[in-house]
């Protein structure tokens, strides 16, 4: 079983049909691409496999482990929901960080949050060993709990901000921390975005067109850090117009057109011997316009 297996997946807005019957499968540490014209779903099926839409028919794995199936017909309760999320990360078209806060701070506070948690659940379970104590040992136990929160929350704290430290220096913006994001190019703030969906350790990173809201001259130093990525193994799939990107970096691609997978194939195979007519029309567009 590959470590990402995604059967059947098919979602329809209305009598719209967006995915009519998506399946792929990623190994860990390879980078997928997902080619396509505009309106083929490609945005729909990361939001999918990410929890912010839910699909109609099929089935998700990460890990050996089914994360939705459609045939369950089960409605997962929010907390659920944000743990299955867990698994991938998603970074946007337009950064969407958030404008009030500094760099350090949008990267630290998902991680943060769930850290408040860990802390919530811990107290609950300590206030019920308190309760099953013979009122005289009490005492004594309350004080050592205390103790332990104090250890285990400046713990977490300093993890999450060594880890939000390490992922600055990663895509080359240490020196940003406590910038806003309005200080910054669009070029940082995806880099910024970058490292705030690291910051959850996901199973598999997606990025939507990470560079189609960029000038051009900002594109670079955003693959540069994904291109970056992948020499730490990360697990990846990029929807891309960056054919030579795509290319270059990918292990596989994807060409998806009007919901469905038109080809697939190793990434080089696929854009020097492309075999459907459809697939050859598109390569063929997207060179044109490289050339405008
Ligand atoms: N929330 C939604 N409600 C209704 N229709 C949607 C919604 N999201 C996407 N669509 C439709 O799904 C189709 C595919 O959109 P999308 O997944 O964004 O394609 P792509 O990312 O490949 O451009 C489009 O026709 C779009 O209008
Ligand atoms: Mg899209």
């Amino acid at each position: 079983m590959a470590f990402l297996e995604v059967e059947n997946y098919r979602k329809k807005f209305g009598e719209n049909e967006v995915l009519k019957g998506i399946s792929f499968s990623l190994e860990k540490g390879e980078v997928l691409a997902i080619i396509g014209s505009s309106g083929g779903g490609k945005t729909t099926l990361l939001r999918c496999l990410n929890f912010l839409e839910s699909p109609d028919e099929g089935t998700l794995s990460v890990n050996g482990e089914t994360l939705f199936d459609a045939a369950e017909k089960k409605q997962y309760s929010d907390a659920q929901i944000r743990e299955k999320r867990l698994h991938f990360g998603l970074v946007f078209q337009q950064f969407n960080l958030f404008p009030q806060y500094t760099v350090f701070r949008n990267i630290t506070l998902a991680q943060t949050l769930l850290a408040k948690g860990e802390i919530r659940a811990k107290k609950r379970a300590f206030r019920a060993e308190i309760r099953a104590l013979p009122a005289t040992a009490r005492k004594a136990r309350k004080a050592e709990q205390k103790q332990e929160l104090v250890q285990l929350s400046g713990g977490l704290k300093e993890r999450i901000e060594a880890r939000a430290l390490q992922l600055l220096e990663r895509v080359g913006l240490l020196e940003k921390k406590d910038s806003y994001p309005y200080q910054l190019s669009g070029g940082q703030q995806q880099r910024v975005a970058i490292a705030r969906a690291l910051a959850l350790e996901p199973d598999i990173l997606c990025f939507d067109e990470p560079t189609s809201a960029l000038d051009p001259e900002l594109t670079g130093e955003v693959l540069k850090v994904i291109k970056g990525l992948k020499d730490t193994e990360s697990t990846m799939i990029v929807v891309t117009h960056e054919m030579e990107f795509a290319k270059n970096v990918a292990d596989k691609v994807i060409f998806i057109s009007d919901g469905v997978i038109e080809e697939e194939g190793e990434a080089r195979e696929l854009f020097e011997n492309p075999q459907s007519e459809k697939t050859k029309a598109f390569l063929r567009r997207s060179l044109e316009e490289d050339f405008e």
